[in-house]
């Protein structure tokens, strides 16, 4: 292949600063408490197996969460998505699992994931359709819209420690939303269980509009989809087939635009992650090649973003394996600090920076152009002074520098540097 590296690029502009102040719907405090201070680390079944899902299935990725390391070094949710349940409820009202394709019922899949080790994730929507459902691609109509309360207990009987709750309808009033998304936090507070609280103000609304990106949820839930559906691609066409889904850069920018509205117990969900999605060669959703993963795993850990994986955790390859359980920047993602990194100029945001917990400051140079680059920026537009000791995250590389920080990033690549320095 070949690359062309463009000229050495100095960053001029002045340091950016934060992002507008957010009124925080649903009050100050936690939506729900107890459920740790670090974005959720986890696994989704909706970017691999659609509505194709069974407890066998869910079974074998909980058990290849382990072998794999990831629960090990930190991944802990099982989430099952869309189409679990059976399309009607029972005569007392309660949901359900699918007879054929979850036969053991779901609590059983609780306790078999909480044996592992592992916490048990499952999907609702507020109104009177899951989003496969207003899709016509799952019968019935088992939205929890006038049940919440019910769902809420049924889920807590069953072990649940994480809901997945998705708009799944064409108003995005925001009253409305706050209104639904709300009776379903005070019926999770109302079961004394502890259970993350992943909204998606987004799904379905018209025009493709992004509510969960427009208001700070975190009174409401633990984290809000800032994102509409991000699929495995770079970038999609916004006029195109699969419009309103995005690539992982457009994911990127939606998301890195909140800057430091997450933190300590609400988290800006850049949607799940597509690393080791398999997509279809020669379509626009091909799949991400291994330095767009890095950018997408690397660029939602800057964030401080939920990772949530979404490929068959059975069958990845030793590149997607490398990358998911890439410990130094999960630490980056799950740093105690949480403090959500910020790109260093809104007009160019290709440098971004994160301090953490230990004192050390992590640079990432996000390379989105289309040919490889070589970055240069002075120590002082990072905060740092001295001599700093670099560290290549990826590679664990490491020299020393004493006035601007250079490296030269691959075409939809992305270096993260962490910076340890003394005066
Ligand atoms: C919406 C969500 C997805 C997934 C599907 C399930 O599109 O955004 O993440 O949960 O619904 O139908």
């Amino acid at each position: 292949m070949v690359t062309v590296i463009l000229p050495m690029v100095l960053l001029t502009a002045a340091v950016p600063q934060s992002t507008a102040l957010f009124h925080r719907l649903g009050g100050s405090g936690a939506a729900v408490g107890g459920v740790g201070i670090s974005p959720p680390l986890g696994w989704d079944s909706w970017n691999t197996f659609g509505c194709n899902i069974n407890q066998w299935e869910i079974e074998a990725q909980a058990d290849a969460m382990v072998t794999s390391g990831m629960r090990d070094a930190g991944y802990r949710y099982v989430v099952v998505d869309d189409c679990w349940f059976d399309p009607q409820r029972g005569a007392d009202g309660r949901l359900r699992a699918d007879p054929v394709r979850f036969p053991s019922g779901m609590a059983a899949l609780g306790r078999y994931l909480h044996g592992l080790g592992l916490g048990f994730g499952i999907y609702e929507s507020p109104g009177p359709v899951t989003c496969a459902e207003r899709a016509a691609a799952y019968p019935g109509q088992a939205g929890s819209a006038g049940h919440e309360r019910l769902d809420a207990a049924t889920f807590a009987s069953w072990g649940v420690d994480y809901l997945k709750y998705d708009w799944c309808a064409s108003d995005s009033d925001i009253d409305d939303q706050v209104q639904a998304f709300t009776a379903m936090r005070d019926a999770i507070r109302a079961t004394g269980r502890p259970m993350v609280y992943s909204i998606n103000p987004n799904s379905d609304v018209s025009g493709g509009d992004t509510p969960g990106s427009r208001y700070d949820w975190g009174g409401i839930a633990t984290m809000a989809r800032a994102t509409q559906d991000v699929l495995w691609a770079w970038q999609l066409d916004p006029a195109g087939s699969l419009a309103p889904a995005v690539g992982v850069s457009q994911a990127i920018t939606q998301t890195g635009s909140l800057g430091d509205r997450g933190g300590g117990d609400y988290w800006n969900d850049a949607d799940m992650l597509v690393v080791g999605v398999v997509g279809e060669p020669g379509t626009t959703t091909p799949g991400l090649t291994d330095g767009e993963s890095r950018t997408q795993f690397g660029m939602y850990a800057m964030m401080s973003a939920p990772l949530i994986a979404g490929n068959d955790l059975t069958a990845m390859s030793p590149a997607v394996r490398a990358i998911l359980l890439d410990s130094a920047v999960l630490a980056v993602d799950q740093d105690p600090a949480a403090h959500p990194g910020v790109p260093l100029s809104a007009a160019q945001p290709n440098v971004w920076r994160k301090r953490l917990a230990d004192g050390s400051t992590v640079v990432a140079f996000y390379n989105y152009a289309d040919a490889a680059r070589d970055f240069a920026v002075p120590l002082s537009r990072l905060g740092v002074s001295g001599a700093c000791r670099v560290t290549d995250l990826w590679t664990n590389t490491e020299w020393t520098v004493t006035s601007a920080l250079q490296h030269t990033v691959p075409a939809h690549d992305t270096a993260l540097l962490a910076l340890y320095c003394h005066p």
